[in-house]
Order: C-alpha cells, then sequence, then structure tokens
C-alpha cells in the first residue's frame, strides 16, 4: 500500500477525507498531522483528528500537532485567528465538525495523546525513515509543509508526491476572498514556497474541481449503502450543506476528498502540467493562484493542477466502498 500522511485542520471535508483513506487499503495512512485552520487551539483541530481516527478504526494512528503560520507575527496570527474563527466556524461549526463531535464521544478536554515530534519534523522523520515513498497529502494552510522545507532542504528528494487541495484555476477565483481560496490565503507565503521548492510530482485540486464533487450525493449513497458509519457522515456534512444553501450555492463541495481520490483513481481525473505562483502582495488579491496557461513568465512548470472529474458517478461509488469497510464504532 502507498503511505500516506494527511496534514489536516479538521474539519467536515477533512473528516470525509480522512475517512475515505482509511477504508481504502491501497493507502496505508502513516499519520496525521495539523495545521493551525482555526484559531491558535490547535490542540482542539488535535483531537477532532483523534476523533475521526477512532470512529475509522485506527485510534494508534500518530496525530502531530503543527506549527502557526511561518511569516505571521503575534498580533497578525491574531488578526488570522479572527478573521478565520468566523468565515470557518460558519462552515465547519462551532467544534470544526459541524457541531456533533460531543455526540460522538469527543472529550473537549482531553488534549493530550498526541506525536512527540512537532508537525514538520514528524513529517520530515517519516520521509527520513521511507525515501520517496511517503506522499504528502495538505488540506488545510500550508505552513506545516513550508517549516519542514525551510528547515530540510532536502525534503523534495524524500518525498515520492504532494497532493494539495488549495487555489481556484477556473472562474471562481477564491472563496474566502474574491480572489484567494481558503487554504492558500490563510499562509499564502507557505503556499509560495511549497510551489516554488522544486517538487517533481506536485498536484494541486483547486475549487474549480473541488465543485465538481457535492456532499449532497456522497452522504445520500452512504446512507443507502447501509454502512456503519453512515448516521456519522449524514450528520457531520449537515451543518456545513446548510451554509453552502443559505449562500446560495446549488451543492455543497467535498473540497478534501479530491486529492485523496486523485490517489485513489487517478483515472477519474484529467490534469494539466504548468506553472503556478501565489500573490502574497496584493491588497484585494493576496493570496490569488495564478497558473501561466500560455508560457508567458518562460518558468518551468512546476505542479499538475486538475480540471475535471471524468465520471462522477465512480467517484461517489469509490467513496461508498471505503466508507463501507469501516467497521462499526
Ligand atoms: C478548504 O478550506 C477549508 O475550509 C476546507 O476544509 C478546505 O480544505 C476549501 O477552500
Ligand atoms: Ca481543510
Amino acid at each position: 500500500a502507498r503511505r500516506v500522511i494527511i496534514d489536516t485542520d479538521p474539519g467536515v471535508d477533512d473528516a470525509l477525507a480522512i475517512l475515505l483513506a482509511s477504508g481504502s487499503p491501497q493507502l496505508k495512512l502513516e499519520g496525521l498531522s495539523i495545521a493551525f485552520g482555526n484559531g491558535k487551539d490547535i490542540a482542539a483541530l488535535g483531537s477532532n483528528a483523534k476523533l475521526i481516527l477512532r470512529l475509522a478504526g485506527l485510534a494508534t494512528t500518530p496525530v502531530s500537532l503543527g506549527a502557526e503560520p511561518t511569516t505571521c507575527t503575534d498580533d497578525e496570527v491574531g488578526a488570522v485567528v479572527q478573521r478565520e474563527g468566523m468565515a470557518k466556524t460558519l462552515v465547519h461549526g462551532e467544534d470544526h465538525m459541524g457541531n456533533v463531535s460531543a455526540q460522538y464521544g469527543k472529550d473537549a478536554s482531553d488534549r493530550t495523546g498526541f506525536h512527540e515530534l512537532a508537525a514538520p519534523e514528524f513529517i520530515y522523520q517519516l520521509c527520513k525513515r521511507h525515501p520517496r515513498e511517503i506522499t504528502l497529502v495538505c488540506i488545510g494552510p500550508l505552513h506545516n509543509l513550508a517549516s519542514a522545507l525551510h528547515a530540510h532542504p532536502d525534503l523534495p528528494e524524500l518525498l515520492r508526491e504532494v497532493v494539495i487541495m488549495g487555489g481556484a484555476f477556473g472562474e471562481r477565483r477564491g472563496n474566502r476572498t474574491p480572489s484567494a481560496e481558503a487554504n492558500f490565503f490563510d499562509d499564502p507565503e507557505a503556499a509560495q514556497a511549497v510551489l516554488t521548492a522544486g517538487f517533481e510530482h506536485l498536484v494541486l485540486a483547486g475549487l474549480d474541481i473541488t465543485h465538481q464533487t457535492d456532499m449532497l450525493v456522497l452522504r445520500k449513497a452512504c446512507v443507502e449503502s447501509g454502512s456503519a458509519l453512515s448516521q456519522f457522515v449524514w450528520d457531520l456534512c449537515e451543518n456545513f450543506i446548510n451554509v453552502y444553501h443559505d449562500w446560495g450555492e446549488t451543492l455543497a463541495p467535498a473540497h478534501d476528498t479530491i486529492p485523496i481520490m486523485y490517489l485513489l483513481r487517478p483515472d477519474l481525473f484529467e490534469g494539466q502540467r504548468v506553472r503556478v505562483e501565489v500573490e502574497t502582495k496584493g491588497d484585494i488579491t493576496r493570496g490569488m493562484s495564478i497558473a501561466d496557461w500560455k508560457g508567458q513568465w518562460q518558468k518551468p512548470k512546476n505542479c499538475t493542477v486538475l480540471r475535471r472529474i471524468t465520471d462522477g458517478d465512480e467517484f461517489c461509488r469509490e467513496f461508498v466502498r471505503a466508507i463501507s469497510r469501516l467497521p462499526d464504532f
């Protein structure tokens, strides 16, 4: 099986991604690293991760807590906390798990049991142990990977592949701002550092492809399959779906499931090699991802951008198959 680390800020769609990976024998989940995604309270996100792993029957899989944004001062962290707090609480719920974590046994006071190494070092050490075997899936802001790269410039040669949910490459330029997707907006310097680090195999799933999935469809199919975790999946998604509905969207994108599905079923995706960079300075474009489709920058291509899901029904069936393999908790 392919060794995978998921760097995540769980997160409703993060939870779906982790369950998808957990139920797929083609992947071996080596650990989760937690990205600063919802305030300074990274341990709360870490315990969400532990809850998801427990529900997936993988309670012994290590969870490592992450670093704070790479380039922020304390004041700026405060600002990020406030800004993120508002947007993310709305979509992901007060507990970042659709407000259902207590009901499924999360003990909010339990803030222990994390791996002794902080996320950047945790990632690096696993890569050292299994050179060119680890695939890193990033479904939160990118400061953990950026910090690891900063400390260990040899990391790109040690990783097998990096698959990221971040950015936007179609008409829809952003969700956090009109020009920026949330994961890139939350640490644009980190996103730019990752994109320009010289990875041989780097794949990006932006908003234009994540909006080709629909949480409503996925959770309905799970319930129809009668699998052990389908009630959890149903409850988890409820708030997220309602918020997207209130925003006038016709679907609720299961953003973070895409990188995992890409590893499982690359045949379900069309992608394009291209040069991508991230704006770090612009007043109104900070965090914006730009793909140089025509090669006007005359810089080498640095990633593959996923553009299209070729078979949405099969995507859904693969998702349900994985969830169905998970044991009753
Ligand atoms: C990204 O932002 C988060 O809220 C989601 O989990 C996903 O990783 C989508 O822009
Ligand atoms: Ca996420």
